[in-house]
């Protein structure tokens, strides 16, 4: 028995010695990946060429999609916010060379030796490389997947229309480059109305839910909460700053952590070591508060915006069904439409509305999912010859995973698309002046 007894201490003495140097971002086995609106696409996405269904007796002959522009740089106000948090590297620095705080010295290393991309803050709201590269390689596995209806697109056989906003334009290019390589006709996009963008147009939406404080009532008592101040406290405990983080100082570390992740090595970003896998799913907790009232199912009206695009959905597959020319239409749009379109279906709907008083782990809504950067919707028209009789069949993904919860595991008979969608044709916004 006493070598077992000497043993059990020795492993309770080297952990106990080791604590210290054992929770490192640098070699986790997993790190967080759920940045909610401004997840990499590469993050959360599947693959259309794998997720694609094949059914027997059916070709697809019609694809409708909808997609959020790529990863873009944060705005002005964001912008200058973390450019202030910057010297926050310095004081994390200091205080561990004062052996202050519980970061890993690699974490600190890496975070010292981290090169500012001065181009991140420059160029303000615009696209990126890598959201351009989000983008394109949408349109490239699109294509690969639906090679024979994708190849020689003729004129008047397709449609693509960005939303207002030059982050949203500049990325359909790259869609255009991934999907063909001869250049592709793209519609202007409207600044006044635009059937992806239609709650821009709606001051009841604009002035009485995104600019009502009401709308962020509970992502702010969420800030208030007591699991939120403690995620504060051990921030300023983990790097050993004298220094009291506000909510702002928070969010810009969390900006520096989630704009500077990479999606091409998949690499996390050195400044996400500050932050515990619990805090970060917290603070997506926060922004998926947000997103619900505004854009979700937390506020009635947000849905009848998600309608309309849906609408249009219907509209061109009855259309393909007698005119076989329009294989291909494609918006591209902001994280606010996809949020509201899938509110429209009724997914990622809770049983209970999201408070800041129960984060529930399992929740269904997550921004993350309804729009990271390149988020999609994407619905396929195949027709089908079964028994000799002519039959339709639609299937939908989202972010290129098959969407199992529709239908019958993701497909669709025609009947069933008729019931869901043809209401939404009816939808606009003149309820917007009534
Ligand atoms: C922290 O936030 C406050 C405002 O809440 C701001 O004035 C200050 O500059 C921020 N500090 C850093 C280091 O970003
Ligand atoms: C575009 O052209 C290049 C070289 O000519 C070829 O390798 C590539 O497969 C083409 N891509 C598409 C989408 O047709
Ligand atoms: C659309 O509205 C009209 C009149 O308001 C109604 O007659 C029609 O049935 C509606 N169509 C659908 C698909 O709901």
């Amino acid at each position: 028995m006493y070598p077992n007894i000497k043993f059990i201490f020795l492993i309770l003495f080297y952990n106990f010695t080791a604590g210290t140097s054992k929770d490192c971002y640098w070699n986790a086995d997993c790190v967080y990946k759920y940045f909610s609106s401004k997840t990499p696409y590469n993050l959360v996405r599947g693959d259309i060429r794998d997720s694609k269904v094949n059914i027997e007796g059916c070709e697809p002959i019609s694809i409708w999609a909808i997609i959020r522009h790529g990863k873009r740089s944060p705005g002005v106000d964001f912008a200058r916010n973390m450019l202030e948090a910057l010297v926050l590297r310095d004081y994390i620095t200091t205080s561990h060379s004062q052996g202050k705080g519980s970061m890993c010295t690699q974490d600190v290393e890496n975070l010292r030796d981290w090169e500012l991309d001065n181009g991140l803050f420059e160029r303000q709201h615009m696209l990126t490389a890598e959201g351009y590269q989000e983008i394109m390689g949408i349109g490239r596995r699109l294509k690969e997947a639906y090679k024979e209806l994708l190849t020689d697109l003729e004129d008047e056989s397709y449609s693509l229309r960005p939303a207002y906003g030059h982050w949203v334009e500049d990325g359909v290019e790259g869609f255009v480059k991934g999907v063909s390589n001869e250049s592709l006709l793209v519609e202007n996009s409207n600044s006044q109305y635009d059937i992806m963008a239609p709650y821009e147009a709606c001051p009841m939406y604009m002035v009485g839910v995104k600019q009502n404080p009401a709308t962020y009532k509970e992502s702010k008592k969420y800030q208030r909460s007591p699991e939120f101040t403690a995620l504060i406290d051990g921030i300023q405990k983990r790097t050993g700053i004298d220094y009291v983080l506000t909510n702002t100082n928070i969010t810009s570390l969390y900006d520096l952590c989630r704009y500077t992740w990479s999606d091409k090595d998949y690499t996390g970003s050195p400044w996400c070591a500050l932050f515990t896998k619990e805090d970060l799913s917290m603070i997506e907790y926060y922004s998926d508060l947000r997103h619900y009232y505004r854009n979700g199912h937390g506020t009635p009206m947000n849905e009848r915006f998600g309608r309309i695009p849906m609408g249009d959905l219907y509209k061109t597959f009855v259309n393909a069904k007698v005119n076989k020319h329009r294989k291909l239409t494609t918006y591209f749009t902001h994280a606010t439409m996809m949020d509201m379109l899938y509110s429209a279906l009724g997914w990622y709907r809770d049983k209970f509305p999201l408070t800041a008083l129960y984060r529930d782990p399992n929740r269904k809504w997550r921004s993350t999912m309804t729009a990271p950067f390149g988020g999609n919707l994407i619905a396929v028209l195949n027709r089908c010859l079964i028994d000799n009789k002519e039959d339709y069949k639609i299937v939908f993904y989202s972010n290129e995973k098959l969407v199992t919860s529709m239908c019958d595991n993701g497909v669709c008979s025609w009947q069933q698309f008729e019931n869901q969608f043809r209401p939404f044709l009816n939808a606009s916004i003149d309820f917007c002046f009534a």
